[in-house]
């Protein structure tokens, strides 16, 4: 009897670890790709590159905590919208909006979900899977003069129109890739 209590409290210690991590993980990862901002140093240069101009709408497709669409909204008059998925960056994104006043539209929701038909801007700092597999979505949703613009990873099937390289320390990283549609 000892001895079957024992293994159920140690089963149910276990599964209870395992979801502990899993939670975890799913407050500041989704979908393989975790939670890590771009540097703000690359900001100007990813908005320049993008030749965001005001009234446009820029989508950041796993905002994070949204920084770069603040920046976007506030000094270029751009609309934002950004899609998370993890809960923790999702949230400070809301903070974020709500204290520098940047009205933004932000969507706790996988982005492949996103209709993009209405974007101006896509920013994109993901991993070369996800940017292969988004490659279909932008050339069938995206209309005729919007701009993708990736940072530290291009799409593997198509060549960028531009590259530009910045300042950062990591030269593999801090380049930024602009396709034009
Ligand atoms: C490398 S971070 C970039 C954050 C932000 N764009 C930046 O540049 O500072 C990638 C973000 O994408 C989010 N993400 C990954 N796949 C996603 C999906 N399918 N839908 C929504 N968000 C996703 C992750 O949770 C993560 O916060």
């Amino acid at each position: 009897m000892y001895l079957i209590v024992s293994i159920i409290i140690l089963i149910l210690s276990f599964v209870t670890l395992i979801l502990a991590i899993a939670l975890v993980v799913g407050l500041v990862m989704a979908k393989g790709v975790p939670f890590i901002s771009t540097k703000s140093d690359d900001f100007d240069e990813i908005l320049k590159a993008s030749e965001i101009k005001s009234g446009e709408i820029m989508y950041d497709l796993g905002c994070g905590k949204a920084n770069l669409l603040i920046k976007a909204v506030k000094e270029h008059g751009a609309r934002g919208v950004g899609y998370e998925l993890s809960l923790t960056p999702y949230l400070w994104a809301k903070l974020r909006s709500w204290v520098s006043g940047a009205r933004l539209k932000l969507y706790m929701r996988d982005f492949f979900k996103a209709d993009l038909s209405e974007a101006d801007v896509v920013f994109c700092y993901l991993f070369p899977k996800i940017m292969e597999k988004l490659e279909g979505k932008f050339k069938t949703e995206l209309r005729s003069g919007a701009r993708v613009v990736s940072y530290g990873f291009r799409m593997p099937n198509r060549e960028p129109d531009k590259i530009v390289q910045t300042n950062t320390d990591n030269p593999e990283l801090g380049r930024i890739f602009v396709y034009k549609y």
